[in-house]
């Protein structure tokens, strides 16, 4: 019996969290696995309730768990709070942080019958769409110290720190490089090594790891360059390597090529091989409470989840399937539906994709 920390969050959090759940089930009726799931309050939730972020107990069932299951946290609510005290920077990136979980993987692939959905014509993403993004999760400008603001007036001052180390960067890079080498053998290194002192280091790391992988090219791009390349021509790419703050920003494009921010799923590992597993997307104020938030980036993270914590890969396998079989007879939410009468809820969605399993 596997452990499962389950923390729904805010906003679209629990709404997309209860589908996820419900594939779960159906994926350990069909398959004769099982798992417990364990609930508890993490970010604005937690801090109404609790007041903190990300209380002990909540931590105490992560370190008990045999993999975390996240929704999302933030939302308006809680912005006004001192930053420190904020879901993301005292909930999210404290979880990160305390377990190690530097290797974000976050796949982008469009489902043949959602091409049309991309706001790319069709001719760009075409239907082989299929990139994965490789992104640092502990470090960079998001953890590098010192980090502050200090003074006042017109001189008041703020500051975040850029750093990277050899060893960090080396360990993701080998992760790319693992990862290529079991898609198209092509990494692509997004940097900013003419401007930023950190890129530069990151750079010349990247191309020794390169050195133990002669079967995989390795191509180096500027992240200005990568952001337009993407819409250009996104077929160039396979792996794209990137450190903390460009694979945030890279990855929301990604998932908006392929058709919406409720498509993309994400596993968060650490050097032991303990996940986190979350979509990249976030608690999606401007919609949440009505029930109509694209449950799919939940489901997929839970299906990353069976392959990287549980090895079920047969199970994840067929969770991906039995989403792309819901989408292609003609069931989608309302952010990837072309003729938005057609579009069903969460829950219809949860239901269609759990009966197609
Ligand atoms: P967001 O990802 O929440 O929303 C951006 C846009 O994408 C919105 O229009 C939203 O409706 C849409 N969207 C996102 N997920 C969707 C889904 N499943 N189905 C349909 N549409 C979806 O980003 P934001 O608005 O910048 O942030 C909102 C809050 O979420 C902020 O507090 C932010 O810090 C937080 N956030 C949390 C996480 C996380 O917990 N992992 C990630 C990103 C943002
Ligand atoms: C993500 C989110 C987080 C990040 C925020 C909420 C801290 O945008 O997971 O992509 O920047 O990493
Ligand atoms: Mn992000």
């Amino acid at each position: 019996m596997k452990k499962i920390a389950v923390l729904p969050g805010d906003g679209i959090g629990p709404e997309v969290m209860r589908e996820a759940i419900k594939v779960l089930d159906a994926a350990q009726r069909r398959f004769g696995f099982s798992l417990s799931y364990e609930y508890a309050d993490v970010g604005g939730c937690a801090i109404d309730h609790h007041g903190h972020a990300l209380p002990q107990a909540t931590l105490e069932l992560c370190r008990n768990s045999d993999a975390i299951l996240f929704g999302s946290v933030g939302g308006p609510k809680w912005e006004s709070l001192p930053p420190e005290q904020q879901p993301e920077r005292a909930a999210l990136l404290p979880l990160r942080k305390t377990f190690g979980l530097f290797c974000n993987l976050r796949p982008a692939k469009v489902f043949p019958s959602l091409a049309g959905a991309s706001p790319l014509h069709p001719d760009i993403v075409g239907e082989g769409f299929d990139l994965l993004v490789v992104r640092e999760l502990t470090g960079d400008i998001y953890f590098g110290q010192p980090k502050g603001r200090e003074g006042s007036g017109p001189e008041e001052k703020a500051y975040d720190t850029m750093v990277y180390t050899r060893r960090e960067i080396e360990r993701i890079a080998r992760r790319a490089f693992e990862a290529a080498r079991l898609r198209r053998h092509l990494v692509t290194s997004v940097d900013k090594a003419n401007v930023l002192t950190t890129m530069v280091l990151w750079r010349e790391v990247v191309k020794e790891v390169a050195a133990d992988y002669p079967d995989v090219t390795l191509n180096h791009i500027y992240v200005d360059n990568a952001a337009m390349q993407l819409i250009r021509n996104p077929h160039q790419f396979d792996v794209l390597l990137c450190g903390n703050m460009f694979g945030d920003i890279i990855s929301d494009e990604c998932a908006m090529m392929t058709g919406s921010m409720g498509l993309l799923a994400s596993a968060s590992l650490n050097e032991e091989g303990f996940g986190l597993y979350e979509p990249a997307g976030g608690s999606a104020p401007d919609i949440a409470g009505q029930g109509i938030a694209n449950p799919i980036a939940q489901i997929l993270s839970a299906a990353m989840m069976l392959r990287y914590s549980f090895q079920l890969g047969e199970a994840a396998d067929a969770i991906e399937n039995a989403v792309g079989r819901t989408l292609a007879a003609g069931t989608y939410t309302i952010d990837v539906a072309i003729d938005k009468s057609q579009a069903v809820n969460t829950e219809a969605m949860g239901n269609a994709i759990a009966a197609a399993l």
